[in-house]
């Protein structure tokens, strides 16, 4: 089941702004975005950041890779400077700055594990304990919490021996063979798939097996309406310009 919102900023802001910073929060709830995905590594010092690449060099301005640097030395990068000039200087943002700016202006989010090559237990253990700290009130009444979500099993399992009370998302790309038996050992509440693997047919599978399904990126409005009828219940969204932000 999906009791979540339905349409999400990809990544912060989409195409609009330097993917996975705070300038990104910024653009996508000047859109009137007040849902969200981002992506959680394990910087050196096992402190999480939000950011994609295991390596510098696209995004952030360097090289290298994230987990050589300290979450410190990444917030004084440049993630910016790469999309515009106008970004220039806006720095690698720590989970718990992403997390309270989030909490501050009532956007939900998604957070997606991403872990580095050979982090996947320490980034979902990591994750889901900062993401408990962070909602401990809500946890105790009872409010709608964050998704986590990750294309690592292995994080997965993590995250729900860290934080069981967290819900979990199974991101694959095409929905595989024997999904049902490995969404029931994970105990996720949700499919995440790349929407051009989807068939309706499979949508009404997901939809029969009781799991939500979410679909990414998708980027027409024609397209968001299309897949809503197969009855997936919520995406993200890299043109928050071209999709309305939903419910
Ligand atoms: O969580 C959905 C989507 O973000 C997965 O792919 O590579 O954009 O993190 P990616
Ligand atoms: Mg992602």
């Amino acid at each position: 089941m999906w009791s979540y919102p339905r349409t999400l900023a990809h990544r912060g802001g989409g195409t609009l702004a330097p993917e996975n910073t705070l300038a990104a929060l910024r653009c996508g709830l000047a859109y009137g975005y007040r849902a969200v995905e981002f992506d959680v590594m394990l910087a050196a010092d096992g402190v999480p950041v939000v950011v994609h690449d295991p390596e510098l060099g696209r995004t952030v301005a360097g090289s290298g890779h994230v987990s050589d640097y300290t979450a410190a030395q990444l917030g004084a990068m440049d993630a910016g400077a790469w999309f515009g000039p106008a970004f220039a200087g806006e720095g690698v943002p720590t989970f718990d700055a992403v997390v309270s700016y989030c909490k501050a202006q009532r956007i939900w989010m998604n957070i997606e594990i991403k872990p580095a090559p050979g982090f996947d237990v320490a980034t979902g253990e990591t994750v889901a304990r900062a993401t408990r700290e962070h909602f401990a009130q809500e946890i105790a009444a009872g409010e709608l919490l964050p998704l986590l979500s990750s294309f690592s099993i292995e994080a997965l399992q993590a995250a729900r021996e860290a934080a069981p009370e967290l819900a979990r998302g199974w991101l694959v790309e095409q929905i595989p063979d024997g999904w049902k038996r490995q969404a029931r050992e994970l105990g996720v509440v949700a499919l995440h798939c790349d929407h051009q693997q989807l068939t309706r047919a499979l949508a009404l599978e997901v939809k029969e097996e009781g799991l939500g399904l979410f679909c990414y990126t998708v980027n027409t409005p024609e397209r968001a309406s299309e897949l809503l009828a197969w009855g997936v219940d919520g995406f993200c969204t890299d043109r928050i310009d071209l999709i309305k932000a939903g419910k």
